[in-house]
């Protein structure tokens, strides 16, 4: 009863009823119907959000892929865009009435086995219990029944509701991250969101399991999706020493330590976030400090695994092979034009990665200068006032160009002196032509 309150007050009412119709439409069709996954966490702790992706799981021994016939039934009632994945027996239904934003994921109850550690799982069809227990935590194993006769009733096997008023996340088998490596990166992340603590034989397993080594640099396409949503965490770092701590970070390198030098970097990249953060991916200047305390010899094996994109890809590599001589250079001798185009050719990522890996070094207060002074400036002369003495083409480009030079080094301050540079410039042109 207490529950069924609880659901009154977390679920929108238009979402309240989509749930009774959906057990309504299961009951006709003499299936048995679960609410299932995050958004039980989220109704059961207190100041959750509401998820408009709800899961839920459809029981039926015996026959399979009843989750495509749940999901037809209610797009028949309700309308809505239908995918349906035959070969996993799952089905989606979104775009539908009341809200379109709501999103039904609907699964047929499976269980899962692994030929091998890290393989991935092969599917059976099987009832709810076998389906919450291939789950990683107890929290996340929850179910709740959805037909007419029993809505509202909390289905919990393995302790899960205890667990949860603890905020403890606790793993279902001793084997689970043996099996799936993603698993101890997904319990550090619900460890810093959800605000739980790992409890303590858990902690062991995913100890123990990092410690034998199998999983060293095993940077799978899941681990990838678990490391960039823990870097874009507003401050990733507790989360990384987490990872730390449990060896987690081996799946990336057995010799990846989170050192002061990294972790001060880390740090300083908020800094200046708001300078940079808009442009890029959240986890792209984290991850790139990450990738910068793996040893050299280590890192091609990593690299291809991160599948940073063309930028990410040619910010880090500007970061790797050139941070040395840019720190070598001898900024206060050089022309603003000449530290523009030097800067204009790096970019914006790897100035950023600069200003937090070096602090307060002559390239790192250049950068805040360029950023601030020269980066936007343009010569007061444009193309269109110049198309009055030159076809557009190289000429004009190379002649915007030196009024450009002359402005950063101060040789010119105003429209007209620009007019009368440009003027000799073009001059000159013609008397050499
Ligand atoms: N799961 C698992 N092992 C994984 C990934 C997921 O056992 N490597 C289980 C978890 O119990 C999870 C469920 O599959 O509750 C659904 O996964 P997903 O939707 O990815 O996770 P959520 O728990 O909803 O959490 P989040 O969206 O924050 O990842």
């Amino acid at each position: 009863m207490q529950l069924l309150r609880l659901m009154q007050n977390y679920f929108p009412p238009p979402v309240l009823d989509l749930l009774q119709q959906t057990g309504q439409a299961a009951a006709d069709l003499n299936l048995k119907v679960y609410l299932i996954g995050g958004s039980i966490r989220d109704l059961l702790l207190p100041h959750r959000a509401f998820d408009w992706d709800i899961d839920l799981v459809v029981e039926n021994q015996g026959e399979e892929a009843r989750a495509e016939a749940l999901a037809r039934e209610l797009q028949s009632r309700l309308g809505g865009q239908l995918q349906v994945f035959k070969q996993y027996g799952t089905a989606k239904l979104g775009k539908f009435k009341p809200d379109e934003r709501l999103q039904l994921d609907i699964a047929t109850a499976r269980t899962e086995s692994y030929a091998y550690p890290g393989a991935n799982p092969e599917v059976a069809f099987s009832d709810l219990h076998a389906d919450l227990d291939r789950r990683d935590f107890s929290v996340n194993a929850l179910a709740i029944a959805l037909l007419p006769d029993n809505f509202g009733q909390l289905i919990d096997y393995f302790e899960g509701y205890h667990d949860l008023q603890h905020r403890h996340l606790r793993t279902l088998h001793p084997d689970k991250f043996r099996e799936d490596p993603v698993r101890a990166w997904r319990a550090c992340r619900l460890e810093q969101a959800l605000d739980f603590q790992i409890e303590s034989e858990t902690a062991e397993l995913i100890a123990d399991t990092m410690k034998s080594g199998l999983f060293d640099g095993f940077c799978s396409a899941r681990i990838r999706v678990e490391l960039r949503k823990v870097l874009s965490f507003d401050d990733p770092i507790p989360c990384l020493l987490r990872l730390s701590e449990l060896g987690v970070l081996r799946c990336l390198d057995p010799h990846l330590k989170l050192n002061e030098t990294l972790l001060d970097a880390l740090n300083r990249l908020e800094q200046w976030q708001p300078w940079f953060a808009e442009a890029h991916d959240a986890w792209a200047a984290p991850l790139c400090l990450l990738l910068e305390a793996v040893p050299l010899e280590k890192r091609p094996a990593l690299l291809p695994k991160l599948e940073l994109n063309q930028h990410q890809l040619r910010s880090w590599l500007a970061f790797e092979q050139k941070s040395q001589t840019y720190l070598q250079n001898d900024w206060s001798k050089m022309p603003p034009s000449a530290i523009y185009a030097a800067l204009k050719a790096i970019p914006d990522l790897t100035l950023w990665l600069w200003l937090a890996r070096y602090p307060e070094s002559p390239l790192a207060l250049t950068i805040e200068r360029y950023w601030l002074e020269w980066r936007n400036l343009k010569p007061f002369l444009t193309g269109h006032e110049l198309k009055q003495w030159l076809k557009p083409g190289p000429h004009m480009r190379a002649l915007l160009n030196e009024l450009l030079r002359a402005r950063l080094d101060g040789e010119t301050h105003s429209h007209d002196d620009e007019m009368t540079l440009a003027q000799k410039l073009i001059q000159q042109r013609q008397e050499v032509l």
